[in-house]
């Protein structure tokens, strides 16, 4: 059995994405789980059994074998499962994989608090992202939750996302939108190097 830590997390990520912005993503989720976590931590909130690190790597690689599935969107995180089976995993981890693309595969609902975040800030990130690139020099430092709500009104605007997966962060994670958007930020604006914006 292989071990599963960021940097193996990664290089089963790149071994398997080369776009290298579906791959800033991945980052991008797996910075804010990392944050988020602290966040749970701090408020006393009930994580689980995994560690900071382990939030991470469920967003690094939540979405590893999308470049593979693209074409059969039911078979995403299927092929991903099928990878890991060659690694040691706690079954929390193997869990939060299974809930992810949840709608299509039907494997398992999000149930638990890092099941739902992940949920939640997997749009959000993308959304950030798209009002980051229509920034005067395209910086995530240019982006604030007001802008971040402005455009979340506008329904026209990175038509893709999905606005009712994000606000379901209020009742399912008991974090109001306003907070959840802020943290979301905060984790992506002090990873900007890494995600390139
Ligand atoms: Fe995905
Ligand atoms: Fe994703």
């Amino acid at each position: 059995m292989k071990k599963l830590d960021i940097q193996s997390a990664t290089q089963l990520l790149h071994e398997n994405m080369q776009n290298k912005n579906l791959r800033k993503h991945c980052y991008a989720v797996g910075k804010t789980l990392s944050e988020f976590y602290d966040f749970f931590m701090n408020e006393g909130r009930e994580v689980g059994g995994l560690t900071k690190e382990q939030w991470e790597i469920v967003g690094i690689l939540h979405d590893a074998d999308w470049e593979k599935t693209t074409d059969n969107p039911d078979r995403h995180v299927f092929e991903l499962l099928s990878w890991l089976e060659d690694y040691d995993i706690p079954e929390e981890m193997l869990n939060a994989f299974q809930t992810h693309n949840y709608k299509m595969t039907k494997i398992r609902e999000p149930q638990t608090l890092l099941e739902w975040t992940l949920e939640c800030c997997d749009e959000l990130t993308g959304f950030i992202v798209a009002i980051a690139l229509v920034m005067p020099n395209k910086k995530l430092s240019e982006v604030n939750t007001e802008s971040i709500f402005k455009k979340f009104k506008q329904k026209e605007f990175a038509k893709a996302v999905e606005r009712e997966q994000i606000l379901q962060c209020k009742e399912k994670v008991g974090i109001v939108p306003e907070k959840f958007v802020e943290i979301t930020l905060k984790a992506m604006q002090e990873n900007s190097e890494l995600l390139g914006l």
